[in-house]
This record gives structure tokens, sequence and C-alpha cells, in this order.
């Protein structure tokens, strides 16, 4: 039997039958591809902490599947306490269901800081769990019902999204070019297609023959152990490059683009991603090459008026001094600063590819008209 190529693989999944999330442990790709489950609370908490799933849009994912499964323990917990008094059928009365089920929520919603489609998607699943249980006073079991709609419908638009961001991103390049990426915005982080790499695959679809250059990015090595992976296992035309030589490839002339994915975008057009991302924006800017920002609406945060504003997540000392060495590479006691995003200011981005359209600076105005199109496009589909 011909192996099973990562593109074939789910990025996030549920096994509603086993209650579980289902994801690849992505510490430890490309060596190794292992499918992991999630049970617990503190199994979930721990693969996005650890970065086993990662990526904006696959966080938001793995949490609404995550909340899901843990309000259906909420209430398994609770029958199995029920057969010593009222018996295993009995239904759960709501306010007792949702005190639990909030505290679920924020513990996972502290997992990571940054990629604010964590708590984008426990924010809606919330919202329908509220709607039901108290606005409309389903029974818990009904509840249970309209979250896992929710999850499974969180990860079905996913797909559409990236597929929209690919074709408007698409339009912003042509057959041949040369395209730069940092860290992974790929499918492995998303449902599929990826944000950055969307126009990519679908370019490659429709022979376009890009040349990619994949950030390496240190210290997790995302462009290096996944993105030069997916794309190299999708018959891309890609190279591999060190953080560091960015610009010596776009002073060559070899990138008529950047494309890059991001965690959260500050309403003024400020957009977060993973560290690194700033300096190639600052290059792409000295030599002329348009810099794309790749942005699921999920990951704009119109609360947020500018980049000053965002957290920035601080990961272990470890993951710069001695994490993918055989042994250490740094002084014992050395001090380390390891933020894992910067924030790209709104000057050196060209646009934000969005599913609902491209925008260009000023951004407070144009992320605004996308805001209104969604809006718009979302009451036409409720209709
Ligand atoms: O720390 P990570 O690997 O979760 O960081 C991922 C990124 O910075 C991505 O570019 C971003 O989440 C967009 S993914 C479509």
């Amino acid at each position: 039997m011909a192996e099973k190529n990562i593109m074939d693989y789910e990025t996030v999944e549920l096994d509603d039958n086993d209650s579980s999330v289902v994801i690849i442990d992505q510490t430890l790709l490309p060596g190794k591809t292992e499918i992991i489950r999630l049970h617990t609370a503190q199994e979930i908490w721990d693969a996005i902490y650890l970065l086993k799933v990662r990526g904006a849009p696959a966080i938001g994912v793995a949490a609404a599947f995550g909340i899901y499964v843990l309000a259906k323990n909420i209430v398994k917990d609770f029958r199995a306490d029920g057969v010593k008094d009222a018996g295993e059928n009995r239904e759960m009365p709501f306010g007792e269901f949702y005190e639990k089920f909030k505290e679920q929520k924020e513990y996972l919603n502290s997992s990571r800081p940054t990629a604010v489609n964590l708590s984008w998607a426990l924010n809606r699943m919330e919202a329908v769990c509220l709607q039901a249980g108290r606005e409309e006073q389903k029974p818990v079991t009904e509840v249970l019902e309209i979250l896992h709609k929710e999850a499974v419908e969180i990860k079905e638009e996913d797909t559409w999204v990236c597929k929209t961001i690919g074709e408007y991103g698409l339009s912003l390049v042509k057959p041949g070019d040369g395209i730069l990426t940092h860290c992974n915005a790929g499918q492995l982080a998303t449902s599929k297609y990826g944000t950055a790499t969307a126009p990519i695959y679908l370019g490659q679809e429709r022979g376009y023959g890009f040349k990619v250059f994949a950030d390496e990015t240190r210290p997790l090595l995302q462009g290096a152990r996944l993105t030069a992976y997916e794309l190299h296992s999708s018959g891309v035309d890609v190279t591999l490059i060190c953080d560091n030589m960015s610009a010596m490839v776009m002073k060559n002339g070899w990138v008529n683009a950047v494309f890059v994915g991001c965690d959260r975008v500050a309403a003024n057009g400020d957009a977060a991603n993973k560290i690194g991302t700033s300096v190639v924006a600052t290059v792409a800017k000295r030599y002329g090459v348009p810099f794309y920002v790749c942005a699921p609406t999920s990951t704009i945060d119109y609360d947020t008026p500018t980049g000053a504003e965002i957290k920035i997540e601080q990961r272990p000392a470890e993951e710069v001094t001695e994490m993918w060495y055989k042994e250490r590479m740094a002084p014992e006691g050395v001090k380390v600063f390891n933020p894992a995003f910067d924030v790209t200011d709104n000057d050196l981005i060209t646009a934000i590819v969005t599913e609902y359209g491209i925008a260009r600076a000023p951004f407070k105005e144009s992320l605004e008209e996308i805001r209104q199109k969604k809006i718009s496009a979302q009451k036409d589909k409720n209709q």
C-alpha cells in the first residue's frame, strides 16, 4: 500500500464515539507522524501549550472540539454520580452545567495568549451554549448536540475561509513568481490549504510554477519542520533558508511577494505573527517586495486598537538554548529573551488578505469594511 502523504492527514479531528480530539503531534514532524488522542482538559491544554497542535486556526478548531468533549464529560460525570441517587439518565440542571463549562473554557483559554482564534472559538461555543440552555431553556442533552454542531461548523468554515483567502492571494501574484513565507501558516496550521500557503497550493493545482522560500523560523523551526515538509510533500518547488537569509534572497530579486499568516490583527492593521515576521516585513519594504498578511476574519481583533495592546507570549529559555540540538548550544546561566511573536507595524504591510476581500491602508477603514461585509453575508445566510 502506498505510504500516506502528510497532506492526507487531518490536522485536527473529533472522534465523538471516543470523546477525544485527534491530532497529529506536530512536535515530532517531519521525522515521525504520530496521531494522538486528547481526552482530558489537561491533555488538551498541554497539547496547545506544547505546540503539538499549533497555528491560530488549528488552535481554534482544537479548542472548539476540546470544549465539546469536556462538556460531554461534565454531563457524564453528573450522570455517574446520579446512579447513586436519581438515576443515570436524569437531566443536569443548566446552571450547574454552565458553571463547570465556564471553568473548563477559561482553563483552555489560558493555554496560549496571542492567537485570538483560541478565545474566538471558545467564545463562539459559549455563546451557543448560553443561547440554547439559558435563553431557549433547552435540556442539557440538546445543548450538547448544539455544541457538537457548532464545533463541526468551525472546522468546516475554516476550509472555506482558507480556500477563499487562497483565491484572493492568487490574484496578487503571477505564474513563475518567487514567494517567501515565514513560520507555518500551512495546512498543518489550519483545517486545509493553510492561509499563507493557500495561494501557493491553488497556484500549484493550476500550474503556476511558483518558487517558494521557506524561512526555517527559529527557535521552534516551524518553517523547516512543517512548511518545507508540507510544500515539498505536495511537489511545490520549495527552498529552505535560515531566518537570516531573507535579505539576501530579496536583494537578489528572487522574491516577488511575501505571504505570511497571523495570530492577531489589531483594528489598525498591526499584525502579530511568529517572531521574525517583522524583520521580513522590514526587509521586504527595503527591497520593494509586497508584503501580504493572510488573515481569516476570526484573527482580526477589533477590540484591540493597535499592536501595542497585543499580549505577546513569552516561552521557556530552553527552546533557544538546547531544544532540537544534540547538546546545549549556549552557556549555562546566560540570559535569554524568547518572545514567540512580534508585531508588524501596519505601514510595512502592503495588504491584509481575508476571506471577505483584500484590505489596504488605511487599515482601520478597510478592515471595518471587511467586518461589514461579513455581517451582511451572515445576515443573508440566516435569512
Ligand atoms: O507558535 P505557532 O507555531 O502556533 O505560531 C504560528 C504562527 O505564527 C502562524 O503564522 C499563525 O498562527 C497563522 S497560522 C495560519
